[in-house]
Order: C-alpha cells, then sequence, then structure tokens
C-alpha cells in the first residue's frame, strides 16, 4: 500500500543505498568491515539495516545494548556481533548463548565472564583500551595484565582488542595520531608475549575515510553507511547515498486572513492573506520544538510557521499555489530537485546529524524501498 494512503508520517530508508555504501567502505580500508546498527540503526531499523550492510560485505555488525543485539539474534542474523558497551554482568550468558562478543575493560568483568562461560558455552571478549576517549576502557598500562588474564581461563575466547577515537571527525587535530600511537604500542607489547588477538579495531567513520594508518584488522563504521558525514570538517566522498527520507503530507489546508494568530501562542500572526497548511508531524515524532524549520512541498522550500506542536507543524504554502490536501511534504531527503540533508536540520537545531536520524520517534514507520 502507498504509506501515503496508511501513515501521518512515515521514514522510507533506502537500502540498496545502505548496502552500496558498505561496499565501498570495504573497498576504501581493505579491511574487515563492523556495520553499526546500534540505537535501532541510526534510527534506520536495526534489522533492515544489519541484512543490507551484509549484503554489502559488512562482516560483524556492532550494538550498544543486550537488546539490541538479541533483536538481530532473532531476526536470524548469524554473523559476529560485538557488543561495543557495558554488558550488565548478569547479562553475561545470555550474550555467550546468543553467541554475541562482548567488551570488557576490568578484572571484575573477566571473572564475571569466566563463571558464565563455565555455566556452558565460550565467552567471546573484546579487551577494550582507552588511548584517550575517557569514556569506557582499561589504560593501556593494564591491558598485559588484562589479556593474561583473559588467556588463561579456557572458558574465554580472546577475540580482539580495541579502542575509540575521540576526534576522528577533526581531521586536523592531532588527537587521533596519539591515540593510534598509543594503540600500537599496547599491540606490540600483547604480540611480544604471544597474546595479541586476531582481531585489532580502532577506527569509526571519520577514521576509516581519513586515516588508513588506523584501519588495523577492521572498522567500525556507523554513520558513513547511513550515508551521512561524520563532520563538516570530514565529509563523506560524493560517491556515498544518503538512505533515509522522511515524509508526511497536508493534512489540511486553508486561507487565513491578514493578522491570524496562528498555532501555539500566536509566535506566528499572518501578514496578509496566506494559505497554510497543517502537516502531521511534532516534536512527539522527533521533529524538534524549534522556530523557523523548512519542510520541501512540491519540490520547494517551505517555511514551517508558529510553534511546533506535540503532532503537528504549520507552514506557510503562499510558495506553493499547487500544493493540496494530500500533497507530499519531505521533512529530511530529497524532494524534486531540491533535498534538505540530516545535517541541515541538525545545524537548525544545534546538534550533529547522528541525533537527528537516532531521534526519529516510534510511531513514524520505517518503510523500506
Ligand atoms: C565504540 C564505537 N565504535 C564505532 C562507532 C561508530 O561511529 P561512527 O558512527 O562515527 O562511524 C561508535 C559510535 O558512536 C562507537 O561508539
Amino acid at each position: 500500500m502507498n504509506p501515503q494512503h496508511a501513515y501521518s508520517s512515515w521514514a522510507e530508508v533506502d537500502l540498496s543505498a545502505i548496502e552500496a555504501n558498505v561496499g565501498l567502505l570495504v573497498k576504501h580500508t581493505g579491511v574487515r568491515v563492523m556495520a553499526v546498527v546500534k540505537a535501532d540503526g541510526y534510527g534506520h531499523g536495526a534489522v533492515p539495516v544489519a541484512k543490507a550492510a551484509i549484503r554489502g560485505g559488512a562482516a560483524w555488525c556492532g550494538v550498544a545494548r543486550v537488546e539490541e543485539a538479541l533483536e538481530l539474534r532473532q531476526a536470524r542474523i548469524e554473523g559476529p556481533i560485538l557488543l561495543l558497551g557495558w554488558v550488565p554482568p548478569s547479562r553475561i550468558r545470555a550474550m555467550a548463548e546468543a553467541q554475541v562478543s562482548i567488551a570488557v575493560w576490568d578484572p571484575d568483568q573477566i571473572q564475571a565472564a569466566a563463571a558464565a562461560g563455565q555455566a556452558g558455552g565460550p565467552v567471546r571478549l573484546h579487551l577494550k583500551i582507552d588511548t584517550g576517549m575517557s569514556r569506557l576502557g582499561a589504560p593501556p598500562e593494564q591491558a598485559l595484565e588484562l589479556a593474561r588474564l583473559i588467556s588463561a581461563r579456557p572458558e574465554i575466547v580472546f577475540e580482539g582488542v580495541f579502542t575509540h577515537f575521540a576526534r576522528a571527525d577533526e581531521p586536523s587535530q592531532p588527537t587521533t595520531v596519539a591515540q593510534a600511537k598509543a594503540f600500537n604500542a599496547v599491540l606490540e607489547t600483547l604480540r611480544a608475549a604471544g597474546l595479541r588477538p586476531e582481531l585489532a579495531h580502532a577506527a569509526n567513520s571519520a577514521a576509516a575515510l581519513t586515516r588508513p594508518e588506523a584501519a588495523f584488522d577492521m572498522v567500525r563504521t556507523g554513520i558513513a553507511i547511513y550515508g551521512l558525514h561524520p563532520s563538516n570538517a570530514c565529509p563523506l566522498p560524493s560517491s556515498f547515498r544518503s538512505a533515509l527520507t522522511w515524509k508526511t503530507q497536508l493534512a489540511q489546508v486553508k486561507t487565513l486572513p491578514a493578522g491570524r494568530g496562528v498555532s501555539y501562542g500566536h509566535a506566528y500572526v499572518t501578514r496578509e492573506v496566506e494559505r497554510i497548511g497543517t502537516v502531521p508531524v511534532g516534536y512527539a515524532d522527533g521533529f524538534r520544538r524549534v522556530e523557523g524549520g523548512i519542510v520541501l512541498v512540491k519540490g520547494r522550500r517551505t517555511p514551517i510557521v508558529g510553534r511546533v506542536c506535540m503532532d503537528q507543524i504549520l507552514v506557510q504554502l503562499d510558495g506553493v499555489p499547487d500544493a493540496v490536501e494530500g500533497s507530499e511534504v519531505v521533512l529530511l531527503g530529497q524532494q524534486g530537485g531540491d533535498k534538505i540533508s540530516a545535517e541541515e536540520i541538525a545545524q537548525r537545531w544545534a546538534t550533529i546529524n547522528y541525533e537527528v536520524v537516532c531521534g526519529i520517534g516510534r510511531r513514524v514507520p520505517r518503510i523500506n524501498v
């Protein structure tokens, strides 16, 4: 069914774009690619994104929560999955049973993993080293001791060692080089002790695109697989395609006289006779309550007027006389010859494109195209 007949607002996800973007990353980096599909595939739908990424050549999927890993397994995604973040100790067993690899960085976690492993089936670990993000991970000087603890336990498979860059999306900053150097030193120490695991990984999308020397054995790419730029300073090559188009439609169109207040607080007042359209999307859908936005109607940039409501926004249709009730409205993406990018919306909302797409609400159905 045409989504316009069924939904107030929906997001169309072009899975062929995701597949192609992963293919570009495989080619560009020459190493294994982990598709980072946490946060419901950055708002694009974790399961279809993971399947498209695997078709495109992704060797691994990365998630942040136990529930996200289990969702992939329930959808019969059988390849390797790494839970990048913290696992509540009582869920380590569930992760082992689901053959999901987990991140660890302290002796208590290793102990808990070994105990979970004794209860049945091996536990697969990736040792996380904090080389400068100051978020999760062990200091580099503890890496060898932790690797020894892990390797001493037959219930554990020591699969990988990894770190995360804090400023890879600012290519002119020296931080990434310093972090990669610290990580290389850890790898050298582990190798000298005969404890280097098969997979060393560090790079997010920005580093995968700009730092070939930091690709190691695998890159962990999120934002780039969705065709979104890591940052203004680190744009994607033009061959990448954005995958998501957020659509809605005109629910009502009316002609108002001059001097009429529009929406809560009458923050906008018509200056003359104006055509105003009501669009069924609001802040409860993840469309932020920020004044002065733009949508596309009939391929033309059309201003949002007045305050964003929970379920509605109002648009000024004088520039699109051919717009009628039922006309398609694009909030994010391409319509006709124009496009509103996630980056443009992020700028308006004083945030980053990651938050724009992750914030699209659950009541906006994702339609795979
Ligand atoms: C540990 C880790 N690796 C990789 C990524 C992917 O980052 P990006 O979306 O910038 O490629 C993230 C995302 O935040 C992450 O937390």
